[in-house]
């Protein structure tokens, strides 16, 4: 990114850069398969992350907070001061994938902290396994429960969820199919299959080279969706409508995004509140997984262009004395270098791999 641009704003404690992690300690699991251990201990991690006071930059506010902060094109720059006020986003462009990676990575890392547990990996939401393809059981019990959040669709919770979500919604295609079964139907056969079909051309197919996956590289007048890879585009965004709610205009004190549409009672569906429903982070931890499946087990290869490589974002670590740290995307190509992997389980598991359309 361009040196000139004043980001982030002037601090009083020097930015440190990031070291890698000496070894690998944190093995991410699907959230439906955690025992009842690892439940309490995301539930209670969570819990603690939400009484932090909004003062420390990594208490739940703070974290959701940031990511508002980045998306629906609010944050504007001006590097030369010339109010050609660019409008930036991380979403949308090569941007998209490390930088949810390096901000699941501290968000991870903040919760084992608070639990006293550096071994504590973000558990994903495993949507592309059939025994997924439903809002996880864990988030949904609403009694003292940090994982729940009451702005989703009810409509949605205990449906098999369809990764083609919003072209099916379009072509008048959507038909909702119970996760419970039963399961012979010939509907509920042909929901798996059709979700499998969409994450094997969103990994596969349709992911042959960097720009496809991953996205186009960012210029200053290209920031839409157009320039969004499959891995953004198809089930990562199907996932967040498919959880949240349809956009209503008429309520007060909602999050407004740039095309002046208001969230209420809505989260996950509208990016500047997405953050707030703790979903999201295992969603994103799926979402991760996808590329580092794209590069460690399908052949995927990043982009080589050091404009990408040396591009850097400071994000703040440490739950006890937050102080901020430089990471490159080159820092996070390889997961093992952030002291985290998947689960070998899971990626034995990859029923979408052999599907075609
Ligand atoms: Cu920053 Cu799923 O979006």
């Amino acid at each position: 990114m361009d040196k000139t641009i004043p980001c982030p704003p002037k601090l009083n404690v020097p930015i440190v850069d990031f070291t890698p992690e000496p070894k690998v300690k944190r093995i991410r699991r699907p959230v439906h398969l955690l025992d009842r251990e690892y439940q309490e201990k995301y539930k209670e991690a969570v819990a603690k992350m939400k009484a932090l006071p909004a003062s420390n930059q990594l208490s739940f506010v703070r974290q959701a907070a940031i990511h508002e902060a980045y998306c629906d094109k609010r944050y504007h720059y001006d590097p030369d001061h010339r109010k050609d006020v660019v409008k930036f986003d991380v979403h949308s462009s090569w941007l998209f994938a490390p930088w949810h990676r390096m901000y699941i990575y501290f968000y991870e890392k903040a919760l084992g902290q608070l639990i006293g547990d550096d071994t504590f990996a973000l558990p994903f939401w495993n949507w592309d396994a059939p025994e997924g393809m439903v809002v996880p059981a864990l988030f949904k019990d609403s009694f003292a429960n940090s994982l729940y959040d009451s702005n989703r669709n009810p409509d949605n919770l205990d449906n098999m969820v369809d990764l083609n979500y919003l072209s099916n919604l379009r072509n008048g295609k959507y038909t909702p199919v119970s996760f419970n079964g039963p399961h012979g139907d010939k509907a509920y056969q042909d929901a798996i299959n059709n979700n499998l079909c969409t994450v094997h051309q969103q990994q596969m197919r349709g992911a042959g080279c960097a720009r496809s996956f991953l996205a186009e590289k960012l210029c200053a007048d290209n920031i839409s969706p157009k320039g969004q890879g499959s891995l953004e585009a198809m089930a990562h965004t199907a996932m967040h409508v498919w959880v949240g709610r349809p956009h209503t205009k008429t309520c007060t004190g909602g999050v407004v995004n740039y095309k002046g549409e208001t969230n209420c009672a809505n989260d996950m569906g509208f990016l500047g509140s997405a953050g707030r429903d703790p979903l999201f982070y295992s969603h994103h931890a799926n979402v991760d997984r996808m590329w580092h499946l794209w590069s460690t087990k399908l052949g995927g290869e990043g982009f080589k262009d050091p404009e990408w490589l040396d591009a850097s974002f400071v994000f703040y670590d440490d739950v006890d004395n937050p102080h901020p740290v430089r990471i490159k995307f080159r820092d996070v190509v390889d997961t093992t270098n952030l002291g985290y992997t998947y689960d070998a389980e899971s990626e034995k598991n990859l029923p979408w791999k052999e599907r075609q359309l």
